[in-house]
């Protein structure tokens, strides 16, 4: 039976362009939107620019334009960045919306009439040059309990958490001034009183991957939720709220309901009811988000639904974070690469190929290093899909493809039988496997017209019926691989359709063979990647990047693993955490130690003369090459200790369960051997 379903990512921010961190996300559901419709469900993918808010306020003040015009000129440069990787929308809409204003007032009501809304005064700081309340962020001063300077608003590097109130000589970062106290009433959802049936949908029906839900229950279920500030007093770009004149919807009350405005926005140009999609339990919702918005998705808007009489999610898909080269997203190293400018170097179906390859349905990070994308795309894309075109395209033009399929030793049937597992491994998003599997498949074809020989058979006309039969043959297989790369290389399966003179429309088409037919002139379909391409990309995103709201620490809350294997030790003072000397230290050298099986020896340097020797426990995780030149984090006043092959003098740290799963502490560049770790 045919599945009704509709899919959102999250509403990006007016306030910056689209990057490569974006996109795994937008990848990521298009090629599960793609997949679906393959197969033959009722799917639609709906998203919106999420508009309101103070950053966006700030940032058209300081361009001089109206906020209007900001998210109108960033709502195009969107929808285009989308649209070039291949995003297909069926709409593509805005949280500042007639619709959206009006179901915000449906949610509000419902909230107000379920005694949910309560009303508190509380201090904030305000600006008084830029006329508006600081948001934490927006705040820098002293720590009062240390005394570093210029620290953010709500915690200090020295590890303590305060509030912005509390700073010692606080400054606005919008203007400079200091703020002020001043009170001002907020409205807030007493979301405590949802948690009984929080915890139930959090708990069951599978609504969320397990890592989350265990997430969700050991911080925040299983205590008293705190009630949820929803709205800002004026000025505030964003609905002012009906009955509470001077007061708007906080952002993220509005931008969630935008989904459903999003959907109100289709349903009018095609003729549907809203109702059909959000008030019926045949429709499947499914939200795609990174980690860092995970409360919520998974808490706050479930709430709302629930007591507006919506759909509630049917799944809410989480994935991890994009680093590069194996570090975050950096302006001065030139990998925050905005969509555009990775357009200028490159093809967007490289982009799509490799994040595919490391999809998972897991809460992962992954890492887009360069060598490697530039080897998964030469080697298996070009190298083993396209290159069995490539290999008997010009051919096939000639001879056409035979009435009747050739022994090919199986190759097909197998393609044909490995299909179910593909398709699984997309339905549950676990995207590398299928890749895996679709590779197998290529790499089993290959070596057919390698031993075929098509170009000598060419040479010979008596041979024009062997030469067809290989044609028939690789061509089939590929066609076959291109149906099962269509969700992920739409454009590859578009130039396949145009070759064969037949649409690649359905997942079934996989099982058949296309045979009796003409075959087009061959184009060249995918160039390899140049590495020298990546690098200028690199060049010149170096620190022209726009600063855009990607979150600090892009945190899933705070971590990816639930706490409770591992619960938190005792409470210590600062002064406690003191007596641990933290360094940073420069590996020299490296080496096996011959005797040990988990062991490797390091020489350490702290700077100067300083040299310390320490045996670490990392031998199944790291090769010695790997770890000479980097910096480490050593635990420097450990009381040595004799072992069977020498002195150890302190620590190396390092998370993970042990085995081949250590992962040392690594520090930003510019931090120097010697220096002390807060
Ligand atoms: N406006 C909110 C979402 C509102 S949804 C009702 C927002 N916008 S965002 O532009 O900051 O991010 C949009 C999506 O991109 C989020 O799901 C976010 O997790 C994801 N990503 C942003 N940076 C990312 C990476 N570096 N890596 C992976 N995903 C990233 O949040
Ligand atoms: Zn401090």
């Amino acid at each position: 039976m045919n599945r009704q379903i509709l899919v959102t990512s999250a509403l990006p921010y007016a306030n910056g362009p689209i990057h490569l961190g974006h996109l795994v996300e937008y990848i990521q559901t298009d090629i599960w939107v793609r997949y679906q419709k393959l197969r033959g469900n009722r799917c639609i993918y709906l998203c919106a620019d999420d508009t309101h808010g103070t950053a966006i306020m700030i940032r058209a003040k300081n361009e001089g334009q109206s906020e209007e015009d900001l998210i109108a000129s960033m709502s195009q440069s969107h929808q285009q960045d989308f649209a070039r990787f291949g995003i297909q929308f069926d709409h593509y809409g805005s949280t500042n919306s007639l619709e959206n204003k009006e179901l915000c007032g449906i949610f509000w009501t419902a909230l107000r009439n379920a005694g949910l809304i309560t009303e508190r005064t509380i201090e904030q700081l305000y600006d008084p040059e830029a006329n508006t309340f600081l948001a934490d962020r927006f705040v820098r001063g002293t720590c009062p309990k240390c005394g570093l300077t210029d620290q953010a608003g709500d915690n200090c590097n020295c590890g303590h958490t305060y509030s912005p109130t509390d700073l010692i000589d606080p400054k606005s970062t919008l203007s400079g001034s200091t703020p002020v106290l001043r009170n001002a009433i907020h409205l807030f959802v007493e979301l405590e009183k949802l948690r009984g049936f929080l915890t139930q949908w959090v708990e069951e029906g599978n609504h969320l991957q397990t890592e989350v839900a265990n997430y969700l229950k050991g911080h925040f279920l299983s205590d008293e939720l705190r009630d949820w500030d929803i709205s800002r007093p004026a000025p505030y770009f964003g609905f002012e709220i009906p009955d509470a004149p001077g007061h708007y919807w906080y952002v993220w009350f509005d931008a969630p309901i935008g989904y459903i405005a999003t959907t109100e926005q289709w349903c009018q140009a095609n003729g549907e009811s809203l109702a059909a999609w959000w008030k019926n339990d045949e429709c499947e919702i499914h939200h795609f988000i990174g980690k860092d918005i995970t409360y919520f998705h998974t808490l706050f808007w479930p709430g709302m639904l629930q007591t507006a009489g919506f759909n509630l999610p049917t799944q809410v898909h989480i994935h991890g974070f994009l680093t590069i080269n194996g570090g975050k997203m950096s302006k001065s190293k030139g990998t925050f690469i905005a969509a555009d400018t990775y357009l200028k170097y490159n093809n967007p179906s490289y982009l799509r190929y490799f994040y595919a390859t490391k999809l998972t349905q897991r809460v992962e990070d992954l890492d887009l290093g360069i060598d490697e994308f530039a080897r998964k795309v030469n080697t298996d894309l070009v190298g083993k899909v396209v290159n069995l075109a490539s290999r008997v395209g010009k051919f096939a033009h000639q001879t056409g493809l035979a009435d009747h399929y050739p022994d090919d030793g199986g190759l097909f049937d197998q393609g044909v039988k490995a299909g179910d597992e593909i398709a699984a491994a997309y339905e549950c998003k676990d995207y590398s496997k299928a890749i895996r599997r679709i590779m197998e498949l290529a790499d089993a074809a290959n070596p057919y017209v390698e031993h075929a020989k098509p170009w000598e058979m060419r040479k010979d006309p008596a041979r024009e019926n062997d030469l067809r039969a290989v044609c028939t043959v690789a061509i089939n297989l590929f066609r076959q691989l291109t149906i099962y790369l269509a969700p992920v290389l739409p454009d590859l399966a578009e130039q396949c359709s145009q070759w064969l003179g037949e649409p690649i429309e359905s997942w079934d088409q996989s099982k058949s063979h296309l045979l009796g037919t003409k075959v087009g002139k061959f184009n060249r379909m995918l160039d390899r990647v140049q590495i020298e391409d990546l690098e200028k990309m690199i060049e010149e995103s170096k620190n022209t990047a726009e600063e855009t709201q990607e979150t600090a620490s892009s945190s899933f809350c705070d971590s990816d693993q639930p706490l409770k294997d591992e619960p938190l030790a005792d409470e210590i003072s600062i002064e406690d955490f003191a007596k641990v000397d933290l360094r940073v230290a420069r590996v020299l050298a490296a080496e096996h130690v011959p005797e040990a099986n988990k062991l490797l020896k390091l020489q350490l340097s702290l700077g100067g003369d300083e040299r310390r020797q320490v045996f670490a426990g990392i031998k199944a995780a790291y090769e010695p090459e790997q770890l000479v030149g980097r910096l480490v984090v050593m635990v420097a006043n450990l009381k040595p200790r004799k072992m069977r092959f020498g002195l150890s003098e302190g620590m190396v740290t390092a998370a993970g369960p042990g085995g081949a799963e250590v992962f040392i502490l690594g520090i930003d560049d510019g931090a120097l051997p010697g220096q002390r770790v807060h």
